[in-house]
């Protein structure tokens, strides 16, 4: 069912900092960036079974902890090798004090 969906506190995401957010058979992070802009991408890594919860925030993008590549957070973009596949991107929303992801 599409629609919007209860993710977590918005307290619980830091500036600069991301969150893994499980959702039926997905896996998403959750990211704010440095500017406190908000940005939900497939969870794990299109270059290996990593999750990118535990990557690095930082000036636009993600980086993915195990080989280092990189994702623009805008659109979820390839940024830097290894990675050349783009992962998908999904609305994020603060409501009343919680993150709301809209998983389509
Ligand atoms: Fe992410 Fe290799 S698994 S860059």
């Amino acid at each position: 069912a599409a629609g919007w969906v209860a993710a977590c506190p918005a307290a619980a995401l830091k500036p600069a900092n991301a969150l893994r957010f499980d959702h039926g058979k997905k896996t998403f992070v959750l990211v704010r960036a440095e500017d406190g802009g908000l940005h939900a991408l497939d969870g794990i890594c299109s270059h290996g079974n990593t999750h990118l919860a535990d990557g690095l925030v930082k000036d636009g993008i993600i980086e993915c902890p195990k080989h280092n590549g990189r994702f623009n957070l805008a659109d979820g973009s390839p940024a830097r090798a290894p990675v050349c596949r783009g992962i998908a991107r999904y609305p994020l929303e603060e409501r009343a004090g919680s993150l709301y992801l809209n998983p389509g």
